[in-house]
Parts: structure tokens; sequence; C-alpha cells
């Protein structure tokens, strides 16, 4: 059975009295009810280090971003060992602000999947469309193509490792979503890629993420390639971000 996950990605948003308010009260809630999902808090990096504190045993933390190089001289970044060291166990890869503000490329997208593997985190990696390409019919080779080269180099036992998000961009923050039905068409078709690959397709979760709400994620999550959700502005609320986790099915 594929892990189910829910992560909330807080972009750059937050304050040191914000993490204390919103972990704790996610943390207390997914701790009395009833959540069948791995819930994942991923932080600005400067704040991962209390987040991880207040986790327990009932949130993981995560990193919104690695650098592609191991360490050194590379004013402002920040490694995957780094994250690795304070108790993160998943990195974000490949976002698409990240691709399309800071123009990160797919090669870059896999350098960083190395350095998230080599220490020992779990990738998430994220793809998806423009409106531009889902307009002109190529959404689906756009994404195949992501999730190729941003995995190029994964082999082996590193494929427990990986988790994809699909996030079709013009979905990110504009209360637009994509309908269960297409969500799930792409998620399949992500994971035919993946065993393309030689990848154990069917043991990878493929999460969904583009403006994932507490009222639209059960619709989502019903479909059967659909295992889990990246949320962004929905996560900055414990109450929304707590119904979100809840969405899963009974059985799942
Ligand atoms: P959103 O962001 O939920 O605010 O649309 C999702 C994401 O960018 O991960």
């Amino acid at each position: 059975m594929r892990r189910k996950i829910v992560a909330g990605n807080w972009k750059m948003n937050g304050s040191k009295d914000l993490v204390q308010q919103l972990v704790g009260q996610v943390r207390e809630q997914v701790a009395s009810l009833d959540v069948r999902a791995e819930v994942v808090i991923i932080p600005p990096a400067l704040y991962v280090d209390s987040v991880v504190a207040l986790c327990g045993s009932e949130l993981v933390t995560g990193v919104q971003n690695v650098s592609q190089w191991q360490s050194g001289a590379y004013t402002g970044e920040v490694s995957s060992d780094m994250a690795k060291d304070l108790g993160c166990q998943y990195a974000l890869v490949g976002h698409s602000e990240r691709r399309q503000l800071f123009g990160e490329s797919d090669d870059v997208v896999a350098r960083k999947i190395e350095q998230v593997l080599a220490s020992g985190l779990t990738a998430v990696l994220c793809v998806g469309e423009t409106l531009e390409e889902r307009e002109a019919g190529s959404a689906e080779r756009v994404v195949a193509n992501q999730v190729r080269q941003g995995l190029a180099s994964v082999a082996g036992e590193q494929w427990s490792n990986i988790v994809v998000a699909y996030e079709p961009v013009w979905a990110i923050g504009t209360g637009k979503t994509a309908t269960a039905e297409d969500a799930q068409a792409m998620h399949a078709d992500i994971r035919r890629v993946l065993a393309e690959m030689g990848a154990p397709s069917e043991t990878i979760s493929v999460l969904y993420g583009g403006s994932v709400k507490a009222d639209n994620a059960a619709a989502l999550f019903a479909e059967p390639d659909i295992d889990g959700g990246l949320i962004g502005g929905a996560s900055l609320k414990a109450e929304d971000f707590v119904s979100i986790c809840r969405a899963f099915p009974v059985g799942a």
C-alpha cells in the first residue's frame, strides 16, 4: 500500500509566533482526531529547527528547497545535509515557483534530487504544466519530461525515497483546482512514466497540489492514483489544514 501524505508548504510565510501556534494546534488535532495520512510541515528554512522541536511523533518536517551542491562557498544556500542534520525528513524539489521565479532548470532539479537522496531525505519532486501548455494540449508531455529528467539518476532502493507532486501551475494560489478526474488522469500518466523508467511505480506516492481546500480534498483523495496533497495557502490555518488531513476515504 502506498503512503498517504498531506504536506503543508508554508512558502515565505510565518514568524516565530505562527510556528508556535500553528504547529501546536495542528499537532494537537492530529493527535486527537482520526488522521490516516503522514502529516508534513514545510516551513521556511529558518524555522525548520523550531518546527522539528514542536512536531513530536505526530508530525514530520520538510524543507522547501535545498542547494544543488553539497557544501562550500555558496552564500545564501542551504544544503540537504543541513536539513537532515536538523531533523527534516522531506525536501521539496522543483516547486513551480522555484522553476518560474528562480530559473531552476530540469538539470538543476535533477542535481538537487541527487543531493536530497544522498542525504537520506525523501525528495518530493514537483511537476506541473502552465495554462498555455495545457491549452496547447501538451500537459502530459511536459509533465512526463519533468518526471523523466528530474528523476533521471534515481535507481534501485532510492525509489523508496521519492514522492512526486503534480501541481498544475495554473491551479497554484489561484483558487482553481483541476477536476478530480483530470488530476487522476495525470496521476495515472505519471505512474506510467515511472514504470517506464523502471521504478516500482505502484509503491510511489503521487500527491496533488494547487488550491486544495477542505471542500475539494475529499473528491481528490478518493481517486485511486491520488495519494495525498501538497497544500499551500490552506496549510496556514490549523483548522483548514487538519480538515484536509482528514479527507481520506475510509479504508484508505
Ligand atoms: P496552493 O499552493 O495550495 O496555495 O495553491 C500549493 C503549492 O504551491 O504547493
